[in-house]
């Protein structure tokens, strides 16, 4: 069993990438030995190499215009946002694409594979290109031949991502087996997208329709990784919300998006669901609701803060931990790498 999955170094990372993506990937790090031996008994044990890979995708942010030192802060910060949100970097192997050379090796070599008409059919090339096709660059064409390559490149089985990857999973499938049909050989292991089945999809404070986003132009609007208690505790009480009072089953929520938000923020946090949350505050305002909120996110983040910015006063120790998972990154990478040049006949 392997585990895989990458995410964008962005700046300022917020509540909707902490519930939405990182702490899926933590999950599944900390219950990967039980997942891996419940496997290993279907498997006759065979789970010795089950493990987690995560890693930034800095190769696939060339495809947004970053100056070289955001750019590298960017990789920094989502390092230590993965370290403090729980990735173990002695557990899970954690490292950065551009350290391993060997994702744009296999990139290029699945571009062979890889079919324009696939490509054109992908949604999100659709939507991040816009109406200016003619203008986008090559590199955001081909991104998801980069992420079939990181996927491949490990033999992962179980990729966790959001609903909107599942399009990009789906054709590392039809590259794999591409691939291993044209050249003969069982090269590639086909992936399985994880996908959360209550898909915590985060809105903003102000909007309840819109998606909560570093891109909000209204810092009221989002939760960041870095914001003191107190900012927390203001920017919920400031959340947009109904007059109604909490109903008693979710299905109260319907019509109501902020309110809906703020009860699905509550359940995420606290591993409960909306029923339950909205049993618990049945027929409560608002003004009893959003202290309950703001004291569970405030004791969520803070330990999560604190170790963030002690992360970030050690570059170096940063850097270290990126080139020891690049390292053992490079190892796990390297045989299926020899044997996809090999299997085409490129020697080296
Ligand atoms: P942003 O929308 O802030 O630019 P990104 O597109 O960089 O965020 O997303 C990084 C990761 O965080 C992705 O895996 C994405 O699915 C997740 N994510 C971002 N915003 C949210 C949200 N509001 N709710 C749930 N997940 C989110
Ligand atoms: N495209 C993914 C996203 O935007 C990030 C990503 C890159 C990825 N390579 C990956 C996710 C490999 C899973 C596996 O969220």
């Amino acid at each position: 069993m392997r585990v895989l999955s990458g995410i964008q170094p962005t700046g300022n990372l917020h509540l909707g990438n902490y519930l939405g993506a990182i702490r899926n990937w933590v999950k599944m790090q900390d219950e990967m030995p039980a997942m891996a031996a419940q496997a290993g008994m279907a498997n006759n044990g065979k789970n010795a190499d089950s493990q987690c890979f995560f890693f930034l995708a800095d190769m696939h942010s060339i495809t947004v215009h970053e100056g070289r030192e955001q750019r590298i802060r960017n990789v920094r910060d989502m390092a230590a946002a993965l370290v403090a949100s729980g990735i173990d970097p002695d557990r899970s192997v954690l490292f950065n694409q551009a350290r391993v050379p060997a994702h744009a090796e296999l990139a290029w070599l699945l571009n062979g594979t890889a079919r324009i008409g696939w490509l054109n059919r992908m949604t999100q090339f659709k939507d991040k290109a816009g109406k200016d096709r003619e203008g986008a660059s090559v590199g955001l064409f081909v991104y998801p031949v980069l992420q079939a390559a990181d996927i491949l490149l490990y033999q992962a089985t179980h990729v966790p991502v959001g609903e909107d990857q599942k399009q990009h999973l789906e054709l590392s499938r039809d590259i794999a087996t591409k691939f291993n049909t044209d050249f003969g050989a069982d090269i590639f292991t086909l992936p399985a997208p994880i996908i959360p089945k209550e898909s915590a999809r985060i809105m903003s404070l102000r909007d309840g329709t819109a998606k909560m986003s570093k891109s909000d132009p209204s810092d009221l609007s989002r939760i960041n990784l870095t914001d003191e208690d107190d900012a927390i505790m203001t920017k919920v009480k400031k959340a947009k919300t109904d007059p109604e009072p909490l109903p008693e089953t979710a299905e109260g929520l319907a019509g109501r998006p902020e309110a809906n938000n703020l009860v699905g923020i509550y359940a995420t946090l606290s591993n409960s669901t909306p029923d339950t949350v909205c049993a618990e505050f049945a027929g409560k305002g608002f003004g009893a609701f959003k202290p309950a909120l703001g004291e569970l996110l405030v004791e969520t983040l803070r330990p999560m803060r604190q170790r963030f910015l002690e992360l970030r006063t050690d570059d170096a120790a940063l850097d270290a931990i990126l080139d020891k998972g690049a390292a053992k990154a490079t190892a796990a990478a390297e045989p299926t790498l020899r044997a996809a040049y090999d299997a085409m006949g490129l020697m080296r």
